[in-house]
Parts: structure tokens; sequence; C-alpha cells
């Protein structure tokens, strides 16, 4: 039957041996086998050894999965979520808030694979953050991607979800970009691409800054003036960020991502930072030591940090403490995550603790989501240094093996909008089928191969089950969702292969919680891989052209579902499924 071991005596076994009965398990197996009798659900209960196995009733089987796949996919109507929200009239007052992609299916917050487990909790997913002026790089991307899905996750189990992007917009940095532009800088590039621009001058004033240390002074002047709020230099900085900004919103479209909040470390208030460190000299935890503020974390194992440095100026934990704080008063959320680099592990551990020395109480809500490092990430030619370079690339390997079928390639009506979704599935799917903490090598061939377990393998196995309903048409044409129940006769589905498909396809809303357990977007790769091969393999069996009218009818309706519970899949992982390539 395709099963293996255990596992092929039935649709469910049970190993004894687990519980703690009384008797021996043998014996009880084959008692209960012996004492079953068929319910209108359950066809068998057998004993083998001490393993007992259940086996379905086929039609009830099919029947149950198929009408709640249907009916949650196609027959409930959206939540009106907004209404609903916890965020709903704090994330509409924030200017730069992204449009939630047009038809997003996400937004129907009840399909198939979500539960309500969440309902009434709400929660701040923080990710991606990238710092302007330097390269958005693969960390970035990583955080960009695990954390897109993680926020889509929450919100599969019922949460209400904050999408935020924690700029790093402050800092020394900005001086160096200050003084560099001045001597680098034109309006014109800036206009056109701020980030290459920015970059490109950074790169150049931080060479010079090598040999010429004045260039640090005039930049850490710069950066207090900024901290004091010059206008000259606060005007400059936000210049920066917003062509920064309207350059990040692109790529973030681009890849199906989108935040409600664009926050950075520029806006966490004077105030509350100043709050801050008040409290924490209050309390007692912080010492001085050579004119800088240090708290020390021995006692907790943790290294000692510093919360102000000696010129009055303020540090990234600090922001980071304040910050959280300033987001519970004005969020008041149920939990908080960020999604950070393994780098980090001791800045998220130092900071968690801090807040929670000093006595808060949502202190132990707030989660850090690491990961693993990417190496050689860069074009094939070795030159990139920015994400677009990266997502254009994979595009135009996408784009050229897509020209190679030109009969299929004629029939696809934007052959630059799928070669570019099939690019991204590609980066996303490297990233995100193996445990996070696991470090990968970026590689070219191997992600966008079309074999092996990759992201264009997942978007090939959707297109081919989108082909089914055309393929077939006018021949056999499924009726409209609310009738296909009645009009479908599910016990003609008997063979083992359709009985894989559907305990694989009823098993999806578990594996949304599984994930949502472990926080790995593996859990639901892996389970869309395994999807896809079992469908693969059933192409030879499962036939629908030309068999019989209801027999045709019932394998289309199998053959529709799996679409559905593996379009579902590939969105949670914030993938765009595809219908033709
Ligand atoms: N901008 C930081 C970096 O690139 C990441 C921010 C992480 N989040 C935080 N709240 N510290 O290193």
């Amino acid at each position: 039957s395709g099963k293996t071991g255990k596992q092929a005596l039935g649709d469910f076994v049970v190993a004894l041996a687990r519980f703690r009965l009384k008797g021996k398990p043998q014996e009880l197996a084959e008692k209960l086998a012996a004492e079953f009798k068929p319910t209108p659900y359950l066809a068998e209960i057998g004993a083998s050894g001490a393993f007992v196995y259940f086996n379905l009733q086929t039609e009830a089987l099919f029947r149950t999965v198929l009408d709640q796949i249907n009916t949650q996919t196609h027959l409930t109507p959206d939540e009106d979520h907004s209404a609903l929200s916890h965020f709903a009239n704090l994330s509409l007052s924030d200017a730069g808030a992204d449009k939630l992609p047009e038809g997003l299916s996400l937004a129907k917050k009840n399909g198939y694979g979500t539960n309500k487990s969440g309902k009434g909790k709400s929660v701040i997913v923080e990710f991606s953050s990238p710092n302007i002026a330097k390269p958005f790089h693969a960390g970035h991307l990583r955080s960009t991607i695990i954390g897109a899905f993680l926020a889509n996750l929450y919100e599969a189990n019922g949460w209400d979800v904050l999408r935020m992007n924690y700029l790093g917009d402050w800092g020394k940095q900005f001086g160096i970009l200050a003084v560099g532009f001045e001597r680098y800088g034109s309006e014109e590039e800036l206009e056109k691409d701020a980030i290459t621009h920015l970059y490109d001058v950074y790169v150049k004033i931080n060479k010079d800054g090598e040999t010429d240390e004045s260039i640090h002074d005039r930049a850490r002047e710069f950066f207090v003036k900024m901290e004091a709020g010059d206008e000259h230099a606060v005007g400059l900085w936000k210049k920066f960020r917003d062509l920064s900004i309207v350059k990040y919103k692109e790529t973030y479209a681009r890849l199906n991502i989108w935040f409600n909040v664009y926050s950075g470390e520029s806006q966490v208030s004077q105030e509350a930072q100043k709050h801050a460190l008040d409290q924490l000299q209050g309390s007692g935890i912080v010492e001085e030591s050579q004119g800088a503020l240090i708290v020390d974390l021995k006692k907790y194992k943790l290294e000692k940090t510093i919360v102000r440095k000696k010129d009055g100026t303020s540090v990234y934990i600090t922001r980071d403490i304040a910050g959280a704080a300033e987001r519970f008063d004005k969020y008041n959320f149920d939990k908080m995550v960020y999604v950070v680099a393994s780098q980090q592990d001791l800045h998220l551990a130092q900071f968690f603790k801090v807040l929670d020395l000093m006595g808060y109480p949502w202190a132990n809500t707030l989660q850090h989501v690491n990961f693993g490092m990417v190496q050689g990430m860069s074009t094939r030619k070795g030159t990139a240094v920015f994400l677009e370079q990266i997502l254009d690339e994979s595009k135009r390997v996408m784009h050229e093996v897509m020209q190679k079928n030109e009969e299929k390639y004629k029939a696809i009506e934007d052959p630059q909008y799928t070669s570019d979704k099939l690019g991204i599935t590609a980066v996303k799917v490297q990233d995100m089928s193996g445990k996070r903490i696991n470090n990968y090598e970026f590689k070219w061939e191997r992600m966008t191969s079309f074999e092996g377990d990759t992201g264009p393998y997942l978007q090939y196995a959707h297109v081919r089950l989108s082909s089914v309903e055309r393929k077939n048409a006018p021949a056999v044409v499924l009726p409209p969702p609310a009738e296909r129940s009645a009009a479908i006769n599910v016990a003609l589905l008997s063979e083992p292969k359709a009985r894989e498909v559907i305990l694989l396809l009823a098993s999806y809303p578990d594996v949304v919680k599984a994930a949502f357990k472990s926080f790995e977007p593996a859990t639901i790769c892996t389970y869309a891989f395994r999807l896809s091969h079992v469908i693969s393999s059933a192409w030879e069996t499962l036939i629908v052209k030309g068999q019989p009218h209801d027999l045709a009818l019932a394998r289309l309706w199998l053959y529709v579902s799996a679409k559905d519970v593996l379009g579902n899949a590939l969105r949670l992982l914030t993938l765009q499924p595809l219908d033709r390539m």
C-alpha cells in the first residue's frame, strides 16, 4: 500500500506498551480486537502482537476530510478580522504600514489547517530589521523569511498578529554616513536607489576612516547632534531613512511580505531610555565604570553589558530595553517574538534578563527565535551583496529553465511574474527546509532544480494539480463547491493510493499545530514535500482521463482538495502557489 512497517497494518497503529496498563499488552490487544463492533466511522480494530491497529470506514473517512477541506476553503465566508483585531486601531494609525497584498489568502484566517487556539491573544512578531546604510545580508534574509512565516503561523493558530520591522536606523554609523555623504554623496543617486548609494558612500568613507581618525571623531559629533535633536543632523538622517524605506518596501512586496509597523531604533524615545536608565539605577543593578554605566549579569551566567556610553549616548541594548517597555505600553501584547540570528543570542538573553530584573511582569512573554548562518550567499559570479541581486539572478535562472519548454512557455501569461515567483520560492524553500538553527550553504544548482526537495519542485506539484481540472474539462467538471458532497460518490476512492493521500490531507491541521510548537518552518516544508511525493506517485494509478464519469469525478475532487491543502501549506510558508509554469 506504500506504507511501511507497522503503519502497513492500518490507518492508525498504537503500541499498547506505551501506556501503563494492567495486564499483558498482547492479551489486551486481542481482547480489544475480539470485542470490537464496527461503527459508522471505524471499520476494524485488529491486534498484531502488542499493537492495536485501526481502520476507518472508507466512505466516512473520505467524506469527512473532503467535506471539511471543501467547506473551509470554498464555503466559509472570510471573517472580517480587522474589526476584531487587538491591534486594529493602533496599527492603522501608524504611518507607513504596508497594504495587505491583494488576494492574500491568509487573510482568510479560517481556512483548512487553521485553528482557534490563540483566539483573543495578541502577539508582536519583530522580524527582518535590516540596518539602513549597510547591506541587507543573509542574516536579514533569514529573519525576513522565517519571521514572515512565524507571523502567518501565529495567525493560522488564531492569534492577532502585529508584524513589526525594527530598522537599524540610529547610531554612530549615521554619523559616518553623514560625513561620507558630504564627501561622496549625490542627491540624484540617493533619489534613484537610496540603499545602493548609501552603501557605496558607507564603504568609501569607512575606507578613508581606516587611516583618518578624524572621520570617526566627526561621526561621533554628528551622532551626538542627532541625539540632541539638531535640525540639520536629524533632517539628513530622516531623508536617508525615508528613501531607504521606500526601497525596502519594494523588495518586501516582491517577497509577498508586509509589515504593520516600520519601527526602528530611532523610534525609541529619549524619555523612555532615560526612564529605563533611571529605573535601572534606582534598582541598584547598574554600576559605573570609567564614566559608562554597566549592568553586571554574572549572577545569571551572562556577560556584563554597557547601557550608557561615557559620552552619554545610548547604545543598542538600551534602545531594546526601553523599546520593549514602550511597545508594551502602546500595544499591550500577550507575547512578543524577536526573530534574530543566533549571533545575537547573548544580546537578547541580556536584555530579556535586564527587563526581568527591572520587574516587568511581561518580560517572560518575550521570546527569541534564532537561526543559523548562510554560507556563500552571492551571485553565481560571486559578486552580490544585495538581496535584490540574488532575487534577480534566481529569477533569471528560472526563466532560462522555463524557456527550454517552448510549448509550455507560450501558454504562460506572464513569464516575468512566473519566473520571479519561482526564483523566490527557490530561495525561501532552501532557507526553510532545514532546522532553523543549522547553518546551510547557499547552492544555486540545487535550490533551482526541479528535482529533489526544492522550491521549484513544490511549485511544479501545485501546477500539476491545478492542471487536472483544466485538462479534463469539459468531459469532467466538478460541480460547484456547495453541491460536491452530495453529487460525488467518494466510496469509489478505494485504492490504497487514494487512502494514502486522504490520510495525509487529514493530518494537515495537526501539522500546523506541531509547527507552532517547534516554530520550525521545516515541519511545514516536510509536509509539503511528502504530499507532493505521494501525489506524484498517484498519477499513474488514480487516473482521471477516460474513466467512468463518477470515478473520474471522485478522483478529480481528491486532486482538487490536495491542491487546496498544498496551496495552504505553501501560503503559510509565505509562498505564492502557481497555477501554470
Ligand atoms: N538591526 C539588527 C541587526 O541587523 C537586528 C535587530 C534585531 N532586533 C532587536 N530588537 N535587537 O543586527
